[in-house]
């Protein structure tokens, strides 16, 4: 089971992380623990208060900010609110980077900053379909941007103005969830992930990793039985307080709370200390075959 390993770092550029920390961090972090940080909350501007609104992202269930692209979207403000909040945004992403270039000095060469999101919508009662609803358990793999092995490593950071904590579930190792749905995996349909390729499907060539990958995410969900079994912890992680998942490996599920930012980034599989741990090397062991 995932454990929360709590670490007292208390900035965004923390300047003098002791070795020792920074070994634990990355190796905890690489075993599928979650890194939390009770001490480490994003500070919102007088003006950004008032995103802290539903109504910011409209119909839309968050908004998101690309930043490699410069695009921010689904965002539901005023036109002439917008720089405020995708500079907001890129606030964010640029404290996330400062703190990852301190807690993992053998990642930043290799770590690729993605997406940034603002999630504004109260979770508990959402309706949305089974497949986007991550009230239930599942690992991370997106359907239109394959990641063809990398680890998706994100930072969370909870906003609510409310006290109101962000409630996480956690159903269990990686390898255990792989051995029990894989039995139920079918291999990618020949030429499939070049049409998808074609069709502009996928951003990208999906290869049979991101393939096994959102079926697995699937399963997990469409699974009763696994949703409900006994080995599922939970944890709230309270208004200003951040932690750090590799959640492409960490089963998880959000069942409550309102206002998160979050951060992704990719780490290639050989910028990790021990590359054998990544989802792609566990499944690759158990089918026997290379997957991308
Ligand atoms: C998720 O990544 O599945 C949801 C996390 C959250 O919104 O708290
Ligand atoms: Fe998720």
């Amino acid at each position: 089971m995932p454990r929360i390993i709590t670490l007292s770092v208390d900035r965004w550029a923390p300047t003098n992380c002791a070795p020792d920390v920074v070994e634990c961090a990355a190796e905890s972090l690489e075993q599928g623990n979650i890194l939390f940080f009770p001490h480490l909350g994003f500070q919102l501007g007088a003006a950004e208060q008032a995103f802290l609104s539903p109504e910011t992202a409209g119909k839309s269930k968050n908004v998101s900010w690309d930043g490699v692209a410069g695009r921010l979207r689904g965002s539901n403000v005023d036109p002439a609110l917008q720089p405020l909040l995708q500079g907001m945004m890129q606030r964010f992403a640029a404290a996330g980077e400062s703190l990852l270039r301190a807690l993992f000095p053998a990642y930043p060469g290799a770590l690729v900053t993605s997406r940034t999101s603002f999630r504004a919508v109260e979770v508990a009662g959402r309706s949305t379909s089974w497949r986007k609803d991550d009230t239930r358990l599942h690992v991370d793999s997106f359907p239109s941007t394959p990641v063809q092995g990398k680890r998706i490593l994100r930072l969370f950071s909870n906003v609510n103005p409310n006290g109101q904590a962000r409630s996480w579930r956690f159903g269990g190792s990686f390898e255990a969830v792989a051995e029990r749905f894989l039995p139920t995996l079918t291999a990618p349909p020949r030429g499939s992930a070049r049409l998808l390729q074609w069709c502009s499907v996928t951003r990208g060539y999906r290869t049979a990793y991101d393939h096994y990958m959102l079926q697995l995410h699937d399963r997990m969900k469409a699974d009763g039985a696994y949703q409900s079994s006994p080995d599922v912890t939970g944890y709230d992680f309270p208004p200003q307080s951040t932690w750090l998942v590799f959640t492409d490996q960490v089963p998880h599920a959000v069942v409550r709370g309102q206002y998160l930012l979050e951060q992704t980034f990719y780490v290639p599989v050989d910028a990790m200390r021990d590359p054998e741990r990544a989802p792609l090397r566990t499944l690759e062991r158990l089918l026997a075959r290379p997957l991308t």
